[in-house]
C-alpha cells in the first residue's frame, strides 16, 4: 500500500489523469490511495496569489514559498498522526533539474508507506522551501514540460504498478521492458495470419523452453540495436549466459564432427 500525496496547482489534473484503467482501479479497491492538494488553498494572500517575480531579475514568475510549505505542513501532519514516529516521509520535486527517474526507482519506493510530490509551476519555486522540504529531486527526461503534473502522474503510475495487488498478475511487473535492463520482445495474439504476416512458428510449437529462448534473443536483438548501453549492462552481469551459448555451438559442432 503507497498513499500518493500531490501538492499541485492543478488537482483537478491529477485526480483525471489517474482515475482511469489500472491505476483508477486500484485506487477504487484501496490498494493505493490518491490525494491531490491544492497549493493555493494555502496562500495568505487576499488575491489567492501563489507567484511573484523573481529576486534578480529574469523572464517569468516564481512560485513563492509560504504556500507550498504549508501545503505540505499540512500533509506531513497528517501522515505522522498514522506513521511510526521518525521516518521521514519522502518529498519528490519533480523537475528537469533532477536526476532521471527509472524502473529501479519505481520499484524501491513503492515500498514506502507514503510520496508526497511536489509540482512546480511557472519559472520555479523558492529555493529557501525546496531546501526545507525537498528530499528527492527527480526528473522523467531530458526535456521541459510547462508544469511538474505529467511528470508527477508518470512517476506515480509507474510506482503503483510495482505495489502488490496493483496488477492483477503480479508477475507482469517484473517480466517487462527494464526490470533486467531489455526493452520487451515482441508479442502475437490471434489470428494466426494478418495481412499475409504470420506469427512466429516458434511460438505455436508448445514448447516453453524455446519459446522462452527465442524470446530472451529477441529482447537482446532490440535492445543491443536500440539502447546498447542496456545491452552492455545486462552483458555484463549475465556472462554466463554468453558462455553457456558458446557451449552450446561447441557441443554441436562436436556432434557434428562425429556424424
Ligand atoms: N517539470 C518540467 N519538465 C519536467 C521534467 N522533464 N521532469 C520532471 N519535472 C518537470
Amino acid at each position: 500500500m503507497v498513499n500518493f500525496h500531490v501538492l499541485t496547482l492543478f488537482p483537478e489534473m491529477i485526480i483525471q489523469g489517474l482515475s482511469a484503467s489500472v491505476i483508477g482501479r486500484a485506487v477504487d479497491r484501496g490498494v493505493i490511495s490518491l490525494e491531490a492538494v491544492n497549493i493555493r488553498d494555502y496562500t495568505v494572500n487576499k488575491h489567492k496569489k501563489v507567484d511573484d517575480y523573481p529576486y534578480g531579475g529574469g523572464a517569468g514568475m516564481l512560485m513563492q514559498a509560504q504556500p507550498v510549505y504549508d501545503a505540505w505542513k499540512a500533509v506531513a501532519e497528517k501522515i505522522d498522526a498514522h506513521k511510526e514516529k521518525g521516518k521521514r516521509t519522502k518529498v519528490i520535486y519533480v523537475t528537469p533539474g533532477g536526476c532521471t527517474f527509472h524502473q529501479a526507482m519505481a520499484k524501491e519506493l513503492a515500498k514506502e508507506e507514503d510520496l508526497i510530490f511536489l509540482c512546480g509551476h511557472y519559472e520555479g519555486i523558492d529555493e529557501r522551501v525546496l531546501e526545507e522540504i525537498v528530499t528527492d529531486y527527480v526528473s522523467i527526461g531530458d526535456y521541459v514540460l510547462t508544469g511538474g503534473e505529467l511528470p508527477a502522474m508518470v512517476m506515480i503510475d509507474a510506482i503503483a504498478r510495482m505495489v502488490p495487488g496493483v496488477l492483477g498478475n503480479q508477475d507482469s511487473g517484473e517480466t517487462e521492458s527494464f526490470s533486467n535492463y531489455l526493452l520487451e520482445y515482441p508479442q502475437y495474439s490471434r489470428p494466426e495470419s494478418w495481412m499475409d504476416k504470420k506469427v512466429p512458428e516458434v511460438l505455436l510449437s508448445g514448447d516453453h523452453k524455446k519459446v522462452e529462448e527465442w524470446r530472451l534473443e529477441q529482447s537482446l536483438e532490440r535492445t543491443k540495436a536500440i539502447r546498447p548501453e542496456l545491452y552492455d549492462k545486462w552483458a555484463k552481469e549475465n556472462q554466463d549466459y554468453f558462455v553457456r551459448k558458446a557451449k552450446k555451438a561447441c557441443n554441436l559442432k562436436e556432434t557434428m564432427v562425429n556424424y
